[in-house]
């Protein structure tokens, strides 16, 4: 019990104080304009990087919950090699997530997300040097880590990626590679690591950071249906608005967002961002 609501506790403490925050920025941002003031209201990267981190922890979740965890059972597939022209299946979760990192890279924003572990399925996910360190103690603590990267001069923040859905803990305790077979629910299977140059952004840049997050969420999204369309017509879900716990559909992206928007954000805080953002 306790453990299970983890996650949800972690979020709420991280995220409330960057939400205050963002509202006092909007809210006083037109009073500094009018008088003509030029100072710009900045946010630290930490609490920017937290709002980013909250949003892909949403996002992970509603995937692995409520898309693969649901779908399967549909008869949908999801495999390792779903880029593969020869394989019709939709990313993994940590796929889908990668997908979104490169698709960040790919922009202008200098904003880089990596998902890593001390126990990884795949080798190239095992973090090393500082990361390593860090993920040591947010082992013992449970806290997220901010930090600047001596070797890149990035300021790095580091947040504990949970096991919040039976599919996250039965998949890789089960998988052919694991290095590790008893990862339980609310367990700290990972850690996602963000990284920026500066150690503070203005509000322009952080909407534009996650600006970078969502569309890089909306082409991985419209490749995974590109996937579905693949299939012959008896075997491929209806898309609209309907999430596969009703049967064989999947969401648009519209209704994914909305359900993302919803999660996330809610109040305020999402209302702020609506106006802003994608
Ligand atoms: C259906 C199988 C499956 C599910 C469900 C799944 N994972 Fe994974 N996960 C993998 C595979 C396979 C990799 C390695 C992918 C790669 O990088 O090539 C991976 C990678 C990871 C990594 C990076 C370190 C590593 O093991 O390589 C973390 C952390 C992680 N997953 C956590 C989670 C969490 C948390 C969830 C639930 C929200 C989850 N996974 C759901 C299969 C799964």
């Amino acid at each position: 019990m306790n453990r299970i609501s983890r996650p949800v506790r972690f979020w709420t403490f991280s995220v409330i104080g960057g939400a205050a925050l963002l509202v006092y920025l909007f809210a006083t941002a037109p009073a500094a304009l009018d008088s003509g003031a030029v100072e710009r209201k900045t946010i630290s990267t930490a609490e920017a990087l937290t709002m980013l981190a909250h949003e892909n922890d949403v996002t992970r979740t509603l995937f692995t919950k409520g898309i693969v965890g649901k779908a399967k059972p549909q008869g949908l597939a999801f495999d390792e090699d779903w880029a593969d022209e020869d394989v019709i299946a939709g990313p993994l979760p940590a796929l889908f997530l990668r997908g979104v990192a490169d698709e960040i890279s790919a922009s202008d924003v200098p904003l880089r997300l990596f998902l890593g572990s001390d126990f990884p399925i795949e080798q190239s996910n095992q973090f090393e040097g500082r990361q390593a360190e860090e993920f040591k103690a947010m082992r013992r603590d449970t806290l997220p880590r901010h930090f600047m990267d001596e070797v890149t001069g990035e300021h790095v923040s580091m947040f504990p990626d949970m096991a919040s859905a039976g599919p996250c803990v039965s998949c890789h305790n089960e998988h052919a590679r694991t290095r590790k077979s008893d990862w339980a629910l609310g367990d700290i299977m990972g850690a996602t690591t963000w990284a920026y140059p500066s150690d503070s952004v203005t509000t322009d840049e952080f909407l534009a950071m996650m600006n970078a997050y969502r569309e890089g969420v909306a082409v991985v999204w419209s490749q995974y249906l590109g996937e579905l369309d693949q299939l012959d017509a008896d075997q491929r879900p209806e898309v609209g608005a309907t999430w596969p716990s009703e049967g064989r559909f999947i969401p648009d992206h519209a209704a994914l967002r909305d359900s993302i928007d919803r999660l996330a954000n809610g109040g305020l805080f999402g209302s702020l961002l609506e106006k802003a953002t994608l």
